[in-house]
């Protein structure tokens, strides 16, 4: 089933709630793939009923980002869904979710705004913002939804170490669930902006998957000094790889270090043919 707004969603959820059935959440943008459809699996291995939100969320784009020409692929992500046993497509409009009329300001929306600590690194460094739009967002799909479980992918590792603090921080009564990260068969992590690679830029979009190998493979072999770990990165690199940020952090709390441990994780973004791309691996078992 198709449901654009909040309150056919709400009543269509009441009476399931009621019966004490389980309901798992998986929060998307659409365009959907392989790596969403994992977590899809994983809700409906979980839960009684399974809601998929497709929402582009305007507010956790920058003015320089990509929010009109993101991929839009409703019928297909719809097909998608009910193919795989999903129960509600839950698909509003940026009025439905921000009112009539919004504007981009934070003068007239209350935000959720992640710490500091977690946000002025990895992706949240250069996209300013970025965070408190999808913490808002998710925080709100939260609220409409009330899932007892929600689904989120280890792609966007950072994300989902900021959801956990603010499920934590603000004691939202719902149970996150990381699912791991879906690949190609080449190590290409699945992305719904791999749809503006071309084939050739689809190629060199594998330094990203070869490095962190390679620096889980060093790190296995006992090398862990962070900063000779990075290094090993830099026979990767070519002209069409332009490197935007590579670290190694603590996996739950985002702090550096500078001797990689099991609680390490190694993060990574580039640009290729102008797309930025993001991927990550555990360090330890
Ligand atoms: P989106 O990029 O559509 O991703 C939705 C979910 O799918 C996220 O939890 C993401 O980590 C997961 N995902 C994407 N690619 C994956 C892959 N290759 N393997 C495993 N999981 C993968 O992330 C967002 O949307 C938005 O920020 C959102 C949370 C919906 C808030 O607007």
């Amino acid at each position: 089933m198709l449901i654009k707004t909040i309150n056919e969603l709400r009543e269509y959820l009441q009476p399931y709630r009621a019966d004490n059935n389980t309901i798992g959440l998986v929060p998307t943008m659409g365009a959907l793939h392989n790596g969403h459809l994992s977590l899809i699996k994983a809700a409906k291995g979980m839960c009684d009923r399974v809601v998929v939100s497709v929402f582009v969320n305007p507010i956790q784009f920058g003015p320089k980002e990509d929010y009109n020409k993101y991929p839009r692929t409703l019928d297909a992500d719809y097909d998608l869904c009910t193919k795989n046993g999903v129960d509600v497509v839950f698909s509003p409009t940026p009025e439905e979710m921000y009112g009539k009329g919004f504007i981009l300001s934070n003068d007239n929306l209350t935000y959720v705004c992640p710490p500091f600590n977690y946000t002025d690194k990895l992706c949240g460094k250069s996209r300013v913002g970025h965070f408190d739009g999808v913490c808002t967002v998710v925080n709100k799909l939260f609220n409409i939804v009330q899932p007892n479980f929600a689904f989120f992918g280890e792609k966007d590792a950072q994300q989902l170490i900021i959801i956990k603090k603010m499920v934590k921080d603000l004691n939202i009564p719902v149970e996150i669930i990381p699912c791991p990260i879906v690949r190609e068969a080449s190590g290409l992590a699945l992305s719904s902006r791999n749809k503006y690679l071309s084939e050739e830029g689809k190629k060199q979009a594998l330094v990203l998957s070869k490095i962190l190998n390679n620096i889980k493979s060093c790190y296995d072999k006992g090398i862990k000094d962070v900063n000779l770990l990075k290094e090993t990165a830099f026979s990767f690199l070519n002209d069409n790889v332009e490197l935007e940020y590579l670290e190694i952090f603590n996996s739950e709390t985002l702090e550096p270090q500078e001797v990689a441990d099991s609680s390490s994780r190694a993060f990574i973004a580039c640009r290729v043919e102008g797309v930025r791309l993001i991927d990550n691996i555990k360090l330890g078992a």
